[in-house]
């Protein structure tokens, strides 16, 4: 029933713009939102002012950042026709949302935000200690409800995050959506829907209300999602309805945590641009070929007749990632006993490499032939976005009685 639900949730996740990507971000990142693309309404964005937090001193390299991260989007199979792909500053509604929530959002949360010490610590050589950097929760909280999203694509580090946006929407929902008369315009709104779902509706809200029924209340959300004749208002009523006595104007999001990408650097080590053990989306064959070749095995293996322990050896890893059982077994027994060579160990992962970057790299030269390919694409996904982030704001400025103009 989980699935129902979300079949038509909206998925949004962000990524800042820190550089080229490499192979790390492919198997960690970029394959789910490929996958998840086909099968929900995706947004994803370039999260350029969340860069700002930390590179406020010198964001003269954000741009070309910005502009590489879309290629690279691209060229690992983000389709501009699934997908709707912008710039954060360029929906300037974020920042209005931000603003607004910042209004009900207490100290202490931002504080306790794990986010907060951590990269302080990690980060020594710069000062962290702005309120930008303090409010960057808060800021993609804002990201997130302003769409409206029901799933957020992160990894764990970003889980406590998506926490927050929880606890705010609930916040600003139980401060804001309260209406005096809200039991009789829920009621009404019901009916707009049409006997039998009218009918549907309210079995499933019986059935969450009194016997705790979540898959009744996941239908009941999805059953919602697909009425066509309600507007927004009584939707964001029926949806609060369900579980209480007001309306929901910010839906809580789901995170939807992405696998650990076991994708290991050149030296074994996780890959990561700080260990600078990266393989870049745009590496070039003959010097990539030449690194894995290079690459270092068991220690143990000194000579081609000391027998090695794949366990012990980052060329293992990289079979784990792209090797079938056989090849596996292969690199086992040959490895233990001394009957294949390290050389011989690593081409079928150099080949492997090599194909899955070819049509990365044929993708990304297309892109980078036509730039105006990519800023059509990304003014277009500006625009819908925008729209979208503008009838949230429509709402969230109605019940915070900002509309006198
Ligand atoms: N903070 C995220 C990161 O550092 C990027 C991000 C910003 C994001 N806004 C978001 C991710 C909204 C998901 C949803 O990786
Ligand atoms: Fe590593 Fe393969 Fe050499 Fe064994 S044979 S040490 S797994 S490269």
């Amino acid at each position: 029933m989980e699935n129902v639900a979300s079949q038509h949730a909206r998925v949004l996740s962000g990524m800042r713009p820190t550089g080229r990507l490499h192979l790390g971000h492919y198997h960690g990142v970029l394959k789910n939102w490929v996958e998840l693309q086909h099968e929900y309404q995706c947004f994803f964005f370039v999260a350029d002012w969340h860069a700002l937090t930390t590179h406020y001193e010198d964001p003269s390299i954000i741009p070309d950042s910005v502009w590489d991260m879309v290629v690279d989007w691209l060229a690992a199979g983000v389709n501009p026709g699934e997908a709707t792909l912008f710039i954060q500053s360029r929906v300037p509604e974020h920042a209005e949302l931000h603003l607004l929530l910042s209004m009900l959002t207490p100290l202490g949360w931002l504080e306790r935000a794990p986010s907060y010490k951590d990269q302080q610590e990690k980060l020594k050589e710069k000062d962290l200690a702005t309120y930008g950097f303090l409010g960057y929760p808060l800021l993609q909280a804002a990201d997130i409800l302003i769409y409206r999203a029901g799933l957020v694509p992160v990894g764990e580090d970003q889980v406590a995050h998506v926490e927050l946006t929880r606890e705010i929407a609930r916040r600003f929902n139980h401060m804001y959506g309260r209406e005096p008369d809200f039991e009789t315009r829920a009621e009404e709104a019901m009916k707009k829907m049409g006997k039998k779902n009218a009918r549907l509706y309210a079995n499933y809200r019986k059935a969450y209300q009194e016997q705790g029924d979540d898959d009744a209340l996941a239908a009941a959300r999805a059953l919602l999602e697909s009425q066509q004749n309600i507007n927004l208002g009584d939707r964001d009523r029926l949806f609060g309805y369900l579980e209480g006595g007001s309306k929901v104007i910010l839906p809580e999001p789901q995170a939807l945590l992405t696998k650990v990408s076991k994708m290991p650097g050149l030296d074994g080590q996780k890959m990561s641009k700080s260990y600078g053990n990266t393989i870049p989306l745009n590496a070039k064959s003959d010097e990539l070929e030449q690194q894995l070749r290079t690459m270092p095995t068991d220690p143990a293996r000194v000579r081609r007749t000391d027998p090695g322990d794949p366990g012990k050896c980052p060329v293992w890893e990289f079979h784990e990632v792209y090797s079938d059982e056989s090849v596996k077994t292969w690199v086992t027994e040959g490895c233990r006993s001394a009957g294949i060579g390290c050389i011989e160990c690593k081409q079928p992962v150099i080949d492997a490499v090599l194909a899955e970057l070819k049509p990365i790299q044929e993708r990304a030269a297309e892109y980078e032939n036509d730039p105006d390919l990519v800023r059509n694409i990304i003014n277009e996904g500006c625009e819908k976005a925008r729209d979208e982030a503008r009838d949230t704001m429509e709402e969230v400025r109605h019940v915070m009685s900002l509309e006198y103009r």
